[in-house]
């Protein structure tokens, strides 16, 4: 099979780096250091991409603040998975006109999942006259290009034509943590669950090269990185669009063998795609996390329908027996959501029930939002909004007693985990599962792999003491 996604061209990508130059240049020459403010909304994909943001933008001379006050560049890094999110979004970039008045010389992009759709970027075009560059995600390589147009020119920027995506190898990246990093292994998605906008903004799913990804690591854990977490929307699909015989499996056994101490993860996985082979692999190498983030979205054989999920009930159970017949202490977290249009009470149920039984470690639940333009959008959708907050927080209460009785089990259990950083006067640290251990202890530790032994529990984390 050969390889349908094109790549950006080397040419094509020298000429940003020209263009990054210039633009260098153009502020060196006018004595200041420009500052940019990110601010990222949505999933660690969107994180990822704002890292590529900071690359480039660094390329061009700037350095980072924590605000858009007094910023001379903003960029809004948006998502578009529910309503609430985009709400916030429109308003967040409405207030900016304030802090351009403030500080005239600021430009404001505007990017991210939210531009990938046609009518919203034309909105965010046509009623926010302050904002002076719009990109999608298929063109975030070409910032500088669009910044040069901007910043030199004194025109507006906008790159949000449509494409399946490309990808776009070797972009600087400005990492925000020193210990844990976000790995891209693919982009886009081709599942097109009924209810959700992903594939329409970010396009058909395309992977990198494993050699590509395992060249990246490599330098991660050389740098000193220990945590590895590959990422794509549905990493179970990974390679078939190469056709070279590597799948997810094979791909982070590969990354897992690679020589130093550190922990590779990933996330998301479908559950029509995950396969035994994953959970063999996960079990037969000691630096894959035995941790596994598997969205079941409902625990009804006709809303899962419904929703175009490709599976039922029966085979999400058979995934997670399988997996803790390998690995009993393996994690299981999950994504849900909850009135979904024409869910009865009783299928409802049918999500509790499948709670009750795999008893999750914890949950993303989502109350069902419509996308306008996806299937489910169209869908009549009877329940009162009062039922369906009603039944969200029922789930919830099920679900915070059993991750709190999980977190109580592991009282006097001895864990390894990754000292990662600091909130208040205590060290936080992550077990092999995922799980956050609060402990005293000093700094040094931090970057560390050390035991600790569990000494309380809340429904969200736990506390501990190094063991001796
Ligand atoms: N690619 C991942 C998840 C991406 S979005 C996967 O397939 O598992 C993260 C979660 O948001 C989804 O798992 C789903 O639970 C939720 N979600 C997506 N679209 C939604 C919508 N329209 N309303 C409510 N929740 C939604
Ligand atoms: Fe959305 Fe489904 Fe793709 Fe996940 S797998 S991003 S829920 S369409
Ligand atoms: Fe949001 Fe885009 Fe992620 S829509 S959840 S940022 S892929």
């Amino acid at each position: 099979m050969e390889r349908k996604t094109p790549l950006i061209s080397p040419e094509d990508l020298r000429r940003q780096a020209e263009i990054s130059e210039y633009i260098k240049g153009w502020w060196q020459s006018q004595g200041v250091t420009p500052v940019a403010y990110v601010e990222t909304y949505g999933c660690q994909q969107n994180e990822a991409d704002s890292e590529q943001i900071r690359g480039l933008l660094e390329r061009c001379g700037y350095g980072f603040t924590d605000s858009a006050e007094g910023a001379d560049l903003v960029i809004v890094n948006t998502c578009a998975i529910r309503e609430h999110a985009a709400q916030r979004v429109f308003g967040n970039v409405g207030a900016l006109v304030h802090t351009k008045r403030r500080h005239p010389g600021q430009k404001i992009f505007v990017c991210g999942c939210m531009m990938g759709k046609p009518e919203i970027s034309e909105r965010m075009k046509k009623s926010y006259p302050h904002v002076d560059g719009i990109f999608s995600p298929h063109h975030l390589w070409e910032l500088p290009e669009q910044l040069y147009r901007v910043l030199i020119r004194h025109r507006k920027a906008y790159a949000v034509e449509d494409s399946a995506g490309a990808i776009a190898e070797g972009l600087p990246l400005v990492r925000t943590n020193k210990l844990k990093a976000w790995v891209s292994i693919m982009y886009g998605c081709n599942n097109f669950c009924s209810y959700c906008i992903v594939p329409y903004v970010r396009g058909r799913e395309r992977s990198r090269l494993p050699e590509d990804i395992l060249a990246e690591c490599r330098g991660l854990i050389a740098e000193g990185y220990k945590e590895l977490t590959l990422l794509g929307q549905n990493v179970n699909s990974y390679g078939k669009d190469l056709g070279s015989g590597v799948d997810f499996a094979d791909l982070i056994a590969q990354v897992a063998e690679l020589p130093g101490e550190f922990t590779v993860r990933f996330m998301t996985s479908h559950p029509r795609d995950a396969s035994h082979k994953l959970f063999d692999t996960m079990a037969s190498h000691e630096k894959i996390a035995k941790q596994f983030h598997l969205p079941f979205q409902s625990g009804n054989d006709r809303i899962l329908k419904e929703m175009n999920r490709h599976y039922d009930r029966a085979r999400y159970l058979e995934l997670i027996d399988y997996g803790r017949r390998l690995m009993p202490d393996i994690v299981f977290t999950s994504d849900v959501i909850v009135g979904f249009p024409g869910e009865t009470e009783e299928e409802f149920e049918d999500t509790i029930s499948l709670i009750e039984q795999v008893r999750f470690e914890a949950l993303f639940t989502f109350i069902y939002s419509p996308r306008p333009g996806t299937p489910a959008a169209a869908m009549p959708d009877p329940t009162p909004k009062e039922e369906k907050n009603r039944r969200f927080d029922r789930l919830l209460a099920v679900q915070n007693a059993i991750s709190e009785e999980k977190h109580r089990a592991l009282i006097g259990k001895t864990l390894r985990v990754l000292v990662d950083g600091k909130d208040g006067e205590l060290l936080t640290a992550r077990t092999d599962g995922g799980r956050l251990v609060r402990l005293e202890g000093d700094d040094a530790l931090i970057g560390q792999f050390i035991n600790v032994t569990i000494t309380d529990a809340t429904t969200w984390s736990l506390v501990g003491s190094v063991a001796p």
